[in-house]
């Protein structure tokens, strides 16, 4: 599991500093509004049960919070300084109130916050996830999903699928096959969903101030597994 936020320490003074708004890479505000504008294009509205996965200090969470109805809002995040932070946030914003849930863990237990979801972000999350890693997020994603719920997450695109190339994003930057920050091609989301209840769709640009994309991930409403039943009458 491990990347360069797995052994991140804040402490109280670097978090009273703000040091926790550049360590999730800056843009604050603009990342925050983009962030909520774009889930309020999709869908969300303020009684919708939401998921934001590596949610860091809370660069979008603040937006979400306040947008959200008491108790919908869930994040988690692997860094412990870095959900510090996000508390302090939400008491600097009056925010204390709207009872947002905040948990630290390293092995998505999305399970943990005893809830389904309509919507899930993770933003700038599977930039710095090898494959299997992600493939654990999204197992466990599968599980606490409703019936037609979607899961959005930005990731460096490769078009070029069978090189250890480096790709230098416009905007961006230099992204790697094999190290932190991670691209990826399409194809490879696809392949790790083979044979859930999840559907991917290629949403693209979505003005990321660094070329990051976005995909969907669509929790079937019905799902009937495409598993080899011989023997079963
Ligand atoms: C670039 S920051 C983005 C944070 C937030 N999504 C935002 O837009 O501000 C990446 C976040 O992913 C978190 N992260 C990295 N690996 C993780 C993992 N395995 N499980 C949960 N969170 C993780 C980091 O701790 C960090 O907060």
């Amino acid at each position: 599991m491990w990347n360069q936020y797995y052994n991140l320490k804040l402490t109280d003074l670097d978090i009273q500093k703000g040091h926790h708004r550049s360590k999730v890479g800056g843009m604050w505000d603009e990342m925050g509004k983009k962030q909520l504008g774009f889930m309020k294009e999709m869908g969300l509205k303020p009684q919708h049960e939401l998921l934001d996965v590596g949610c860091g200090s809370l660069r979008g969470g603040i937006y979400f919070i306040k947008f959200l109805n008491e108790g919908k809002y869930c994040g988690l995040d692997i860094n412990s300084s870095l959900i510090r932070a996000g508390q302090a946030e939400i008491k600097q914003g009056n925010l204390t109130g709207k009872k947002p849930m905040l948990l630290v863990n390293d092995h998505f237990q999305f399970k943990l916050f005893n809830k389904m979801f309509d919507y899930a972000i993770a933003q700038s999350v599977f930039t710095h996830l090898p494959t299997n890693v992600i493939q654990r997020c999204l197992i466990s994603m599968e599980k606490v999903l409703k019936p037609g719920g979607k899961f959005f997450a930005t990731f460096f695109e490769t078009k070029d699928n069978f090189t250890d190339n480096p790709v230098n994003q416009p905007g961006g930057p230099i992204t790697y096959l094999d190290k932190d920050p991670y691209h990826y091609h399409l194809s490879i989301f696809e392949y790790l969903i083979k044979d859930s209840s999840l559907r991917l769709s290629y949403i693209g640009d979505w003005g990321h101030p660094r070329n990051q994309k976005m995909i969907c991930f669509t929790k079937m409403e019905q799902h009937a597994p495409n598993r080899d039943i011989k023997g079963e009458i």
